[in-house]
């Protein structure tokens, strides 16, 4: 197939557009910078010893995207693109709104215009609110800050077009915490800003770029006390895309949902623990408040996709810190500008 990866150049985004080319389909992205630098292409080109095609336009732009659909052949898109950081939703909720959902509207409309059925979205974990404890597929849908709404509003908005027009379809991937690097230590997560999520803020700290972790709180209801999370490799969360994408040329379901995440849980404490043997020394950490809005524990139930998609987590704990750690130690300041 001839997958556009919208957010193409991101985190998940680059990762996936090097597991698609592994897997024989051919990749045109799409990715607007506002997360990403352009000097993840040039990785993506040597890893994979090809041309990567790259559209630089913001998605919610309708004539651009129409004008891509109108000049290249695509037979499916995996849709990433979108700001994904959840306490910024707390201040900017219009543009998390309308960035997220209007870039879903124009990129589906185009997909329509140019009968391409193919869709894998973006989901997250966060649909399931507070109840994110071994979650499976068919638990209510809520969130608890703008950006999760945006992924409730999405998958809701996928649903509805599914019923229109029962020929699309639609995979809706809700992540549990993707971690990891590729292996090569050429490409993996930068953050523009301070980190939100634990492990990059691990990973500076071990490269010296922060003093000292905050572990928020360790008076949580599970076994250490800190929160527990269900980490997958970024590159098991990739190949799970593929899967996704192919289970779509065969399926009849119009929409399909499936959790990807391993089913089990590790604390903060744990993975930091973890961080440390990957490095070969102790990091400094204190411990502070709960941050708002964090749940106890999240992992999920991946039986759905480990029967429906022959999918499942390949890699440990330990390889998720050894690959993080020689991207950091590598790329002490992420990708040059
Ligand atoms: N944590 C710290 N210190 C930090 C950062 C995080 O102690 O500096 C803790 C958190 O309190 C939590 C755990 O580490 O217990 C994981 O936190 P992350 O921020 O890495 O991940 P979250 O599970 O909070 O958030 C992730 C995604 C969100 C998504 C959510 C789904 O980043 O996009 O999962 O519930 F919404």
């Amino acid at each position: 197939m001839r997958v556009l990866v919208s957010g193409g150049a991101g985190y998940i985004g680059s990762h996936t557009v090097l597991a698609l080319v592994a897997a024989g389909h051919d990749v045109v992205v799409v990715d607007d910078f506002s997360n990403a630098k352009p000097t993840v292409v040039g990785r993506l080109e040597a890893l994979t010893g090809r041309h990567i095609p790259v559209h630089a336009f913001d998605l919610t732009d309708i004539d651009k995207t129409e004008h891509l659909f109108a000049t290249d052949t695509i037979d499916a898109v995996i849709h990433f693109a979108g700001y994904k950081a959840v306490g910024e939703s707390v201040q900017k909720p219009l543009d998390y709104y309308q960035n997220n959902l209007g870039s879903t509207f124009s990129l589906v409309r185009a997909m329509q215009r140019h009968d391409v059925d193919k869709l894998v979205f973006s989901s997250s974990a966060t649909v399931y609110g507070t109840d994110q404890a071994g979650a499976t597929e068919d638990r209510p849908t809520f969130a608890t800050n703008p950006y999760g709404w945006t992924k409730v509003m999405q998958e809701q908005i996928l649903r509805d077009i599914a019923v229109a027009d029962p020929d699309m379809r639609i995979a809706l991937l809700r992540y549990f915490n993707p971690v990891g690097a590729h292996p090569s230590g050429t490409i993996g997560e930068d953050p523009s800003d301070v980190p939100n999520n634990l492990m990059p803020y691990i990973a500076q700290v071990a490269v010296g770029r922060r003093e000292k972790l905050q572990v928020f709180g360790d008076d949580y209801d599970t076994p250490d006390g800190t929160g527990v999370r269900d980490y997958i490799h970024v590159e098991d969360l990739a190949a799970g895309h593929v899967a996704a994408l192919e289970k779509l040329a065969v399926t009849d379901e119009p929409i399909s949902t499936w959790n990807l995440g391993s089913g089990r849980g590790t604390s903060v404490l744990e993975l930091l623990r973890a961080f440390e043997k990957a490095v070969g020394r102790e990091l400094p950490y204190e411990v502070v408040g709960r941050r708002a809005g964090d749940v106890a524990t999240s992992y999920a139930d991946p039986s759905k996709a480990n029967a429906e998609l022959g999918w499942s987590t390949q890699k440990t704990v330990e390889e998720m810190c050894a690959d993080t750690w020689r991207w950091q130690s590598q790329n002490p300041d992420g990708y040059p500008d």
